[in-house]
């Protein structure tokens, strides 16, 4: 049950990177339930193809896979969207990846694949759907999804260090779009229960127990709360609102404990 209205995406067209799994597929998952078509892209193209297959029970689904660093691939997938539909409304900018690891433990090639992939990867498909879309239609909305890194990220300095650029890169193009009628804001999830805390290792999964104790809400959030507040960002409900983060973390980016994070690798 959902307390958007059911045609609040009709007939708009949006891209959800990183749309495969986890967080993503719920947004678009979210999107399609709410009229929009969509397209999802990811770097695997079998699980993508089978997300895609399973999106479409609840409206148009297209995909492509793509690797967001590339921005040649970045502009197949503007191809794509143009044979498609012919236009796009909503970039949801939700691709991105990090490992657990204290600073000095990162070397180069860890350290380059993170800022790659969240700062780099988020600007070409934001730069790429700007120029294609967004601003030849003099409409167009950006939603990006963060973490909570205000006070920095121990033990993930790397995503803390891309995503805390995302943010400002999204204040900038939020001023510099605004004329072409395009809005551009972040999400930024607390812990949230998805399919990729699966992936870390127990230490991780420990934390993750301790952080639901610290939170002043007692829970991890859901993809449905995330996905609800993009929706709101990506819909005219929030037409005078650009450049913000809206944080969806049950309150952690007010107290989180910090030391837990330093603490997880036992030093
Ligand atoms: N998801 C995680 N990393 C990605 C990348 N480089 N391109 C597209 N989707 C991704």
């Amino acid at each position: 049950m959902s307390y958007y209205a059911p045609d609040l995406f009709k007939d708009k067209v949006a891209l959800v990177t990183g749309g495969r799994s986890g967080i993503g597929y719920a947004i678009a998952e979210t999107l399609l339930q709410h009229g929009a078509k969509v397209c999802i892209c990811s770097r695997k193209e079998e699980p993508l193809a089978e997300a895609a297959r399973t999106l479409s029970k609840l409206g148009t689904c297209v995909y492509r896979p793509c690797d967001i660093r590339k921005s040649e691939e970045v502009e197949a997938v503007a191809d794509l969207i143009q044979e498609e539909f012919g236009r796009l409304d909503v970039l949801v900018n939700n691709a991105g990846g990090q490992f657990p690891s204290l600073a000095r433990h990162i070397n180069d090639k860890g350290w380059n694949a993170v800022i790659n992939t969240n700062l780099n990867g988020t600007f070409y498909v934001s730069r790429v759907m700007a120029e294609r879309f967004f601003i030849p239609q003099q409409a167009g909305n950006i939603v990006t999804i963060i973490v909570n890194m205000a006070s920095g990220f121990p033990g993930m300095a790397h995503t803390g260090a891309a995503r805390a650029g995302v943010e400002n890169l999204t204040k900038s193009i939020a001023q510099e779009w605004a004329r072409f009628n395009i809005r551009a804001n972040c999400v930024a999830p607390g812990t949230i229960i998805s399919s990729g805390l699966d992936t870390y290792a127990e230490p991780v999964r420990q934390l993750l127990d301790q952080l639901k104790e610290d939170n002043l809400m007692q829970r991890h959030g859901t993809m449905e709360e995330v996905a609800n507040a993009v929706l709101f960002l990506a819909s005219p409900l929030s037409s005078y609102t650009s450049g913000i983060t809206l944080q969806v973390d049950g309150l952690d980016h007010l107290h989180a404990n910090r030391m837990r994070l330093v603490n997880l690798f036992n030093e």
